[in-house]
């Protein structure tokens, strides 16, 4: 089976002792949230924790929400290890339908959740459902023009979103979207480096 939304292949994916994606804080993420006052955050699909455990070292209290529980382990593993293993919790669920525990949040914070539209519509009502008024929702993508434009990342354009696409799956949803806009970037190849495209939204919820 390799089907990118099952629970299977994402906990095959990650049973390595090496952190698949890293423990740096993703660039986008740093750049877009870094100035904002800690409270309490959602990390939606989160994985190994590269990009919670950055928030928790910044004194947030975090809930990574992921369908993965060795990923979610490995996540527990990396807390303890830079010492902020008391403010984080794991939560292993469907991004398209769970319950959190630190809601209502300040910040929810998606990173590469490449699923289908309708299922990543779903994920992300959610999460603003979990998020106050007045809190920030954060994502980033591959975006769908990096397949023809970039490199790397999923090639499927089902899992792919664009500009047009997050403005139709959010056009009744209560944000006022401040940033909505594909970000050239670069992935290290075998070649050396190649450009990427990547998909960044930043939002405020009425
Ligand atoms: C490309 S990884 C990104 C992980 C993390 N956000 C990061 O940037 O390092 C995608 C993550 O989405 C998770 N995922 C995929 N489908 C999911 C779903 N339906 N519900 C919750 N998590 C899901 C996977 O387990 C995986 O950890």
């Amino acid at each position: 089976m390799n089907d990118i939304t099952s629970r299977d292949y994402w906990n095959k994916k990650y049973d390595t002792d090496e952190y698949v994606y890293t423990t740096v804080v993703n660039r986008f993420v740093k750049e877009y949230c870094e100035g904002l006052k800690p409270g309490k955050m959602i990390d939606l699909a989160g994985g190994e924790g590269r990009n919670s455990v950055y928030f928790a070292e910044l004194g947030w209290q975090v809930e990574n929400i992921d369908i993965s529980n060795v990923a979610l382990t490995k996540f527990l593993n990396l807390a303890e290890e830079r010492g902020v293993a008391s403010k984080v919790f794991a939560n292993c669920a469907d991004a398209t339908g769970f319950e959190s525990v630190l809601t209502p949040v300040d910040l929810g914070v998606v990173g590469y959740l490449q699923i289908p539209m309708d299922d990543l519509a779903d994920a992300l009502y959610c999460l603003i459902d979990n998020i106050r008024k007045g809190g920030v929702l954060f994502g980033v993508w591959h975006s769908l023009n990096n397949i023809e434009e970039g490199f790397g990342g999923p090639q499927d354009p089902d899992v792919l979103p664009s500009v047009e696409r997050i403005q139709e799956m959010l056009a009744d949803e209560p944000l006022t979207i401040e940033v909505l806009e594909v970000r050239d970037g670069q992935v290290q190849t075998k070649d050396g480096l190649k450009p990427s495209k990547t998909l960044v939204l930043k939002a405020i919820k009425k």
